[in-house]
């Protein structure tokens, strides 16, 4: 299906549009709130749909294809559905000379999941992510909202295994 064969009538809902319209109501024009309507949809959604995408083009007045090629281009939001908590994994140079690959190796033996993939209990969605801004702690993370730092397999064991949530501190 292409997204202009979407229906755009009640993609999203009456909430939905109205934190989009009370977003473009500070913005010179309504295309500049195209990152800030994604991220509100996929706050209510946990992704952006086709659907969801549709409508937000809609309000926007912007074409599909535009607004796809922001939502592609900015990596926070995702085009397909998620697990519970997203694992941004970054993959960038300070991380990787500092052993990153093998920490992945690692994480993705405990979850079961390469890049890409969610968990079969669906609590967690691993992907790659450029350079979190935390060079001088890495190889770092996110789990969720959380930033965890130093990784090592000894983290991921204490992070991951059986009964643990993945938050850390
Ligand atoms: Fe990983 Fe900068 S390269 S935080």
């Amino acid at each position: 299906m292409s997204l202009a064969d979407v229906n755009v009538i009640s993609a999203l809902s009456d909430a939905e549009i109205a934190d989009i319209e009370a977003e473009v109501s500070h913005l010179p024009n309504r295309q500049a709130a195209a990152i800030d309507a994604l991220k509100i949809v996929q706050g209510y959604r946990g992704w952006v749909s086709d659907e969801s995408l549709c409508g937000i083009a809609s309000i926007l007045e912007m074409s599909t294809e535009e607004l796809d090629g922001i939502a592609t281009f900015y990596n926070l939001i995702y085009r397909k559905p998620v697990g519970e908590k997203v694992i941004l994994f970054c993959d960038s140079v300070s991380c990787w000379i500092s052993g990153c690959d093998s920490v992945k190796q690692t994480l993705s033996d405990t979850l079961g999941v390469d890049y890409g993939e969610t968990t079969k209990d669906n609590r967690y969605t691993l992907l790659p992510v450029p350079c979190l801004g935390a060079c001088d702690r890495a190889p770092v993370m996110m789990v969720g909202d959380d930033l965890v730092t130093h990784l090592d397999d000894n983290k991921i064991n204490e992070l991951f295994s059986a009964g643990k949530t993945g938050d850390q501190s």
